[in-house]
């Protein structure tokens, strides 16, 4: 399957981008969004972001909502800044570092719309199952950090990692499995593209965080790291 959906020009804001899109290294706070975007809005989102084949495109569509790219190479990380400047995008904002440090002690509760997580890395051999980024113990992490109605979206090509993350979203009290917007389906990553042009079926999967109390299980809410 062809990318179809192109980046539209004119859906930036008119407030120029920042010279740099990637955030400052204060990793001993949870990040404040109110600092890091001129606008207050929704905001979502995306670990292990690769080179932004989807963040790019997916933030020009939307510009009546934030999005934080969490990339740990740095190469990629700065692909994202510098084609995110390009296109003038600044609801855009890029961070390296590691994603479950960045979920567990880097978001605030209660404040994502959405959590993406596209195409992580699969650990396809059993010994390193336990390797995998998205557990049990992620999706706590992402019930907690997601705002009732929030929603949590998830991509693979590994037929053993999706049946992971389904068993894992799926015993998740506070979440609901829900049907991935057509709109967002149509937003394909480069390895999605890729993985599509050599006949390997992709998977997705989402859920809505309950608006009932979040798990029990995760870390105790606080406003600063350990
Ligand atoms: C297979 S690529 C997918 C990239 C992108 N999501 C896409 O679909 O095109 C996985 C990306 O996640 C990044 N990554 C893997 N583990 C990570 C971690 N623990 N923290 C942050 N980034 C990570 C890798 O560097 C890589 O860019």
């Amino acid at each position: 399957m062809e990318a179809t959906v192109a980046i539209p020009a004119a859906a930036t804001t008119a407030a120029a981008p920042p010279d740099s899109l990637v955030l400052p290294q204060d990793i001993m706070n949870r990040i404040q969004f109110s600092a890091c975007f001129p606008a207050e809005q929704p905001v979502e989102l995306e670990l292990g972001a690769g080179d932004g084949s989807f963040i790019l495109k997916y933030s020009a569509l939307h510009p009546e909502r934030n999005f934080l790219a969490v990339e740990r190479l740095l190469g990629r990380l700065r692909k994202i800044d510098r084609k995110g400047r390009r296109l003038g995008l600044t609801n855009l904002r890029a961070l390296r570092l590691e994603a479950s440090y960045v979920l567990e002690w880097m978001i605030q509760p209660a404040s994502l719309s959405a959590l993406h997580v596209y195409f992580p890395d699969p650990w396809p051999k059993r010994r390193h199952w336990k390797r995998r980024l998205i557990n049990h113990r992620f999706t706590e992490l992402a019930a907690r950090a997601l705002k009732p109605g929030g929603r949590f979206f998830v991509r693979t090509d590994d037929a053993s990692y999706f049946e992971q993350m389904v068993e894992v979203g799926n015993a998740q009290a506070a979440f609901t499995p829900v049907t991935e917007p057509a709109e967002l389906m149509a937003v394909i990553t480069d390895f999605e593209a890729d993985f599509n042009k050599d006949g390997i079926a992709t998977r997705h999967a989402a859920w809505e965080r309950n608006t009932a109390a979040p798990s029990q299980h995760a870390s105790p809410e606080a406003s600063t790291a350990p």
